[in-house]
């Protein structure tokens, strides 16, 4: 018999969407007004991250967290990691009152991969179909920017990414900035923070440059030589990148999700 105890509500509450050509139209319908709003408001970085950081927290062992929308409860969203993430999740719950069949789950990612696409970037493939989840993981799965390599593999291998994901993804910083009163951190990677290209990596290789942020995260990219490898390619090619980043996006983006 069902009860509306606090554990089953949370286990009730992951129903996947029926994934059926009335939900593909609202998801065309959803990206229509993602693009316009996006483009609108200059807010492809924050989108980014907003996807990036739902789908990050993704444990393979344990099949916990990922792209499930749970950082839409403050729970999450008031992680230290998500600072200023509020601004992306209100930003798209008109998107979400407009086409309330939609999870949250596929909205922030639809939204990640709309950013990518207007600003530039490849064409990344979207399924549509993740489940919503109420259950927030706890605090510190996200990559913490003040330490290198080897924490950076913990956490991408524990999501069951690889190196060569890790280097395509982290040219995500390709776009946005960080701020002073958010990460700590303050300034853009590139030049033109709204423009999704591979100077990511150009910079990166030229080192120190004045105005342009590298965390130790970044720099960990190339120091260690085989995140190295990646990096040089990225950089001389970027119909490369572009290749690699749309796969990598794609798997970040399906974390722990089966398609229906
Ligand atoms: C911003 C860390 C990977 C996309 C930031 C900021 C930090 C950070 C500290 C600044 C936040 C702020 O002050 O507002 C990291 C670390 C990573 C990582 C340690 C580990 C590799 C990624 C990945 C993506 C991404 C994989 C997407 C594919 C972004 C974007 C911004 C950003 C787009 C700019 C947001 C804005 O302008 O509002 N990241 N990040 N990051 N990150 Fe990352």
């Amino acid at each position: 018999f069902f009860s509306s105890s606090a554990s089953s509500s949370a286990a009730m509450s992951e129903v996947a969407p029926v994934v059926d050509a009335e939900y593909m139209a609202e998801i065309e319908r959803a990206r229509r007004d993602l693009r316009a709003l996006i483009a609108s408001k200059n807010c492809a970085p924050i989108m980014l991250r907003l996807a990036w950081h739902d789908a990050g927290t993704y444990d393979a062992k344990t099949k916990t967290g990922g792209p499930n929308g749970s950082i839409r409860f403050p729970q999450e969203y008031s992680h230290g990691a998500n600072a200023g993430i509020k601004i992306a999740i209100d930003l798209l719950e008109p998107i979400k009152q407009k086409h309330p069949k939609i999870t949250y789950a596929d909205l922030y990612q639809l939204a990640g991969v709309v950013a990518v696409e207007v600003t530039g970037g490849p064409t990344i493939d979207f399924v549509a179909g993740r489940k919503d989840s109420s259950v927030c993981p706890e605090e510190g799965r996200l990559p913490d920017a003040k330490q290198g390599a080897s924490h950076l593999r913990d956490v991408f291998y524990r999501m069951g990414l690889s190196d060569k994901d890790i280097v395509s993804l982290s040219g995500g910083h390709t776009l946005g900035r960080a701020r002073p009163e958010r990460s700590g951190f303050d300034g853009a990677w590139t030049k033109d923070p709204l423009k999704f290209d591979n100077s990511y990596f150009v910079e990166l290789l030229k080192g120190d440059s004045e105005g342009l942020l590298k965390l130790p995260t970044d720099k960990a990219l190339v120091e260690d030589p085989e995140f190295r490898r990646y990096v040089e390619i990225y950089a001389k090619d970027e119909e490369a990148f572009f290749r690699d980043y749309a796969e990598s996006h794609k798997k970040l983006s399906e974390l722990g999700f089966k398609p229906p």
